[in-house]
């Protein structure tokens, strides 16, 4: 028929072509709607009492626990890439029952935090994790009760001690990740009561029980048997979040995590659009591993499946990345 276009298409149409501005990289640079930047990302770090050389993580190839030597150096690394903060994680020589080494003045992970304050303090935030699970004997995240039950508010009050001894050292942010109830409300008033209210809170609001964590299991030396379902969150559920978020806010959090990242986008969404804290997402060690692993066996692009992840982390909501890859990325990106 008269006016017909090729192949039968009408003449003109689409007159909307959204391609137009996908045809070169420079439109795409114009139009990307979110982008990555080093100061959105934090690196994780692991530091082993006693250790004169680094060890190597088998199961998250490029990972390290450092040695206090090795650790001095990858924080300057980091920020000399730009990186936005630093994450520690301290692992002592001796774990035992109530994980006494957590607030010891002298313990592995006062030290590091002084070691890395002292080294690159103005060009980081430095936080530690604070939590039992690297110094207890069973691995959990708190003490025992006579059932073997995790006992919530006796283990409220070692967090308490932890992010003392964490404040006194010069950290920046604590970061409980134990997921007890009340733990931001207790550090709070603790660290204020203690003169240290400038001290801020990170606090993992929506973690899960994940098996995303395994390799973090071996990072840590963990001896922990079974699970953590009786104080993390279940999989399938969302609307909890939300819950712990309200609590995390109203008790005094002034950022919050999701964790893990990939396979809780809609957390990461939901919670970003409810508050006005800054949301963190942490890409977990299961994360990094199984991108590492199809990477060795050239199944998958490394850096471009590496970028994708985190800038589909950002697109989400998350306005920092918790992730191994902190320093790679950072360093590419300048
Ligand atoms: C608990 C803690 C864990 C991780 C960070 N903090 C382990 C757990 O809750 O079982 C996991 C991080 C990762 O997998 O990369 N202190």
């Amino acid at each position: 028929p008269a006016g017909a276009g090729p192949a039968g298409t009408t003449p003109g149409f689409p007159t909307v072509r959204p391609r137009r501005l996908r045809g070169s990289a420079a439109m795409r640079r114009l139009v990307a709607e979110t982008r990555l930047h080093p100061a959105d990302l934090i690196l994780p770090v692991f530091t082993m009492e006693g250790l004169t050389e680094p060890v190597p993580v088998r199961s998250m190839p490029g990972v390290v626990q450092h040695s206090r030597d090795s650790l001095r150096k990858a924080a300057v690394e980091a920020a000399e890439a730009g990186v936005g903060g630093i994450m520690l994680f301290g692992l002592p020589r001796q774990k035992d029952a109530v994980g006494s080494g957590a607030w010891d003045p002298d313990g592995v992970l006062q030290q590091a935090i002084r070691d890395v304050v002292a080294e690159v303090g103005d060009a980081l935030v430095v936080a530690a994790d604070t939590c039992l699970d690297e110094f207890t004997d069973h691995g959990h995240c708190g003490v025992l009760d006579e059932h073997g039950r995790v006992d919530n508010d006796a283990t409220l009050e070692l967090y308490g001690r932890m992010a003392l001894a964490q404040a006194e050292a010069g950290v920046h942010l604590v970061a409980p990740s134990g997921m007890m109830d009340g733990q931001v409300g207790h550090l709070r008033r603790t660290l204020d009561a203690a003169g240290f209210a400038d001290t801020g809170i990170l606090a993992y609001t929506a973690k899960y029980a994940s098996a995303f964590f395994g390799p973090f299991r071996e990072a840590v030396n963990s001896s922990l048997t079974g699970d953590r379902r009786t104080y993390q969150q279940d999989p399938a559920n969302a609307r909890e979040s939300m819950r712990e978020l309200a609590l995390d806010v109203a008790e005094g959090a002034d950022m919050v995590i999701v964790k893990p990242a990939m396979s809780y986008l809609d957390i990461v969404r939901q919670v970003a659009d409810a508050v006005d804290v800054p949301v963190v997402a942490y890409q977990v060690s299961g994360e990094y591993a199984m991108v590492e692993a199809a990477a060795a066996n050239g199944w998958v692009e490394r850096e471009r499946i590496i970028d994708e992840t985190l800038v589909s982390i950002r697109r989400a909501g998350a306005r920092s990345i918790l992730t191994y890859w902190a320093v790679e990325v950072a360093q590419r990106l300048r």
